[in-house]
């Protein structure tokens, strides 16, 4: 490798490291090639509790995977009970504070008592394995505590990003036909309450499936209780037993579902299982975070996505790590919140976004540099290309040049990380997710499937199922056909374009459909355009991502308006609020244009490729857009929508 920009890891970090040198790497990711059933049955039986063993390894009716089937299992026991006869049943596991600066350290064993009563709760509501539940809360430790409970008797959750709005919240409910919505009062951001009781009871006359509704008391702000439908979480916790055994599941119970945007106007409900998994987010947190046992680890995500689910609660518990949680703003009451935090809890490990990180550069440097962060070891970065100013400032500043940072590429529908680096073992180089993980057989290739030579873009693939991929969307078997494998029989299409370099590395260009990366929340650009297209002002609108220096990608909107005297400036604002309210304030554009006419094909479909070169073409200032290539991304996206 003759890259300046090369960063080999360090004698002392691969001394200690699991996976040591590039040999350690190559030979894990050559057994996993060769006998992946091997691999992962050995692994499943190490790692793992199975209440009893599975009687194949892997089935495959593309494009249906099933792995570890006939196995039962229980990720609840494996995130906690299997801890309790060990050394770390008082060891912390989550450690929380709260925006106010509350603060709370809850030990495996105490996790475990508060995980039992509220599955006892949920079985006294009549919750049975195979039932819904959908989880509406800020990031208090009762949101993991909620979801091993439905975990530990098989009951399906979805986690509902407490930044949605009602309208938001009931698509989603109504696509799970959830019997039971766990839900707080309210959230603390910023010093101010966000109210999730009142967007609950705004969303349930249209769910007819809710039974029960469990409100948690976190702010204390005064909400409605509808008899007979709503109890407070405390109330049912009175005199519950903490005795609840854990279902034995089948490996292929669905654990979750987790709504997330695509390329239509209805969310996608993306369902993991139990088993596979359980085990590609457990060694994943071995392999890339390289965990220690007395390591603090910081995931600072929110559980309502993907990575939250992943990397704050069954990856890390499932490891028996001490998992930290905080629940406000990383910028609140000073932009020196996350800094504090690391320097208090002593954090080792800190996994977070490059829109945070760019959003700290622009901070200034006084505010990390008042703070003492030497127990750091590990950097992480996720859900965004990382562009190489940011990646810098993050080693340099942060990390102080002793810290390796993981770039983590990933998706919802993979479930945990798919390529990202070894830190004991792959030299890093800054923008790159590096290389697959063990099991992950990635590919660039044409729209005919055959790979592209080097430093060629093409679409990102994976040409086999791994442990932890999605194994279907709820109750929509043919969407997920369509949607990931259809565009290139037999293989998992990820909407991503890349590039492999000379050694193998792949570095993520951007999506190719048209789903948007705002702050790393995906957006739909279809289901920004029907939310607009229901305010009566509105007759057409496209919308695209457009540049953006913190963000990565904002929200651009072209509008086109029935008859009528508008005012563009009050009716752009209204627009802002009406996206805030139909999907979530997190979505709201952040340009409005009216116009006459949309671009169009003769075939009447809206050219997005144009608009998005007239929001690009005068909006790129300095070195920080993350999709350095929007040329090659919009090539590729208009070859995608073409065929
Ligand atoms: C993007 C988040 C570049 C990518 C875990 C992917 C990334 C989408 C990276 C999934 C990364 C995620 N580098 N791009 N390290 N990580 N992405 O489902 O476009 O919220 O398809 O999962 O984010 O977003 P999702």
């Amino acid at each position: 490798m003759a890259q300046s920009n090369v960063f080999p890891p360090s004698p002392e970090f691969v001394k200690r490291a699991r996976v040591q040198g590039m040999e350690g790497y190559r030979a894990l990711y050559r057994r996993a090639a060769e006998k992946p059933e091997e691999f992962w049955g050995e692994l499943a039986e190490k790692e793992l509790f199975f209440f009893q063993k599975w009687s194949h390894v892997f089935e495959w009716h593309p494009p249906f995977a099933k792995w570890f089937a006939g196995g039962k299992t229980n990720v609840a026991y494996n995130c906690l009970d299997r801890h309790l006869a060990t050394h770390r049943k008082n060891k912390v596991a989550i450690l929380w504070e709260g925006e106010p600066g509350d603060q709370r350290l809850i030990s495996y064993q105490e996790l475990h008592r508060l995980v039992c009563r509220f599955a006892n709760v949920l079985k006294a509501r009549g919750l049975k394995t195979g039932d819904r539940a959908i989880i509406y809360m800020g990031m208090v430790p009762e949101l993991p505590i909620a979801m091993l409970a439905c975990a530990r008797l098989g009951i399906t959750h979805s986690v509902v990003f407490g930044g949605f709005s009602a309208e938001a919240l009931k698509t989603r409910i109504q696509d799970l036909e959830a019997q039971i919505v766990i839900a707080a009062d309210g959230a603390w951001r910023r010093g101010r309450e966000v109210r999730l009781k009142d967007a609950v009871d705004e969303a349930l006359p249209d769910c007819p499936s809710v039974r029960d509704v469990v409100v948690l008391e976190r702010t204390g702000g005064a909400v409605h209780m509808k008899d007979g439908r709503d109890h407070w979480w405390h109330e049912l916790d009175e005199g519950v037993s903490e005795h609840c055994p854990a279902e034995p599941l089948d490996s292929e119970h669905p654990l979750f579902a987790l709504y997330t945007s695509g390329t239509t106007g209805k969310p996608k409900g993306i369902v993991h299982t139990t088993a596979g998994y359980l085990i590609h987010v457990h060694m994943t947190v071995q392999w890339v975070f390289d965990l220690r046992e007395e390591d603090t680890f910081w995931c600072s995500a929110d559980i309502g996505w993907v990575t939250g689910h992943s990397y704050i609660v069954y990856g890390p518990l499932s490891n028996g790590a001490t998992s930290v949680m905080y629940e406000g703003s990383p910028d609140y009451p000073q932009p020196d919140r996350m800094w504090r935090l690391i320097e208090k809890h002593r954090v080792n490990i800190l996994y977070t976004s490059p829109t945070a990180i760019r959003a700290f550069i622009r901070h200034g440097d006084q505010w990390p540099n008042a703070h003492d962060m030497s127990s750091l070891r590990l950097l992480g970065s996720v859900g965004e290309p990382i562009n190489p100013a940011a990646w810098e400032w993050y080693y340099k500043t942060i990390g102080k040049e002793r810290c390796p940072i993981v770039d983590t590429w990933w998706q919802t529908e993979t479930g945990g990380m798919m390529i990202a680096p070894m830190p004991g073992a792959v030299p890093l180089k800054p923008g790159s997710g590096t290389l697959p993980m063990p099991g992950v057989v990635a590919d660039v290739v044409d729209l005919e499937g055959q790979p592209a030579p080097a430093n060629r873009e093409g679409f990102l693939i994976v040409r086999r199922p791994w442990p932890g991929i999605a194994r279907t969307i709820w109750r929509d078997p043919e969407r997920y056909r369509q949607q990931y494998w259809e565009r290139i029989p037999g293989v998992y299409m990820t909407g991503d374009a890349a590039r492999r370099d000379e050694d193998g590395y792949y570095w993520i260009l951007g999506r190719v459909d048209d789903v948007m990366n705002v702050s790393g929340h995906r957006l739909s650009t279809m289901e920004l355009e029907s939310a607009l297209v229901r305010h009566p002002a509105v007759a057409e609108a496209a919308v695209v991502g457009k540049p953006h220096e913190i963000t990565g990608q904002a929200v651009a909107c072209f509008v086109t308006l029935k008859k009528g005297d508008w005012n563009h400036d009050e009716l752009a604002e209204d627009l802002r609020k009406w996206v805030a309210h139909e999907i979530g304030s997190f979505a709201k554009p952040e340009q409005i244009r009216f116009t006459d006419a949309l671009p169009k094909t003769r075939s009447g479909k809206i050219m997005r490729r144009l608009l998005r070169e007239i929001v690009t073409s005068n909006a790129v200032t300095g070195d920080v857009t993350t999709l350095e290539d929007l040329s090659v991304v919009t090539r590729l996206a208009s070859q995608h929508d073409e065929e």
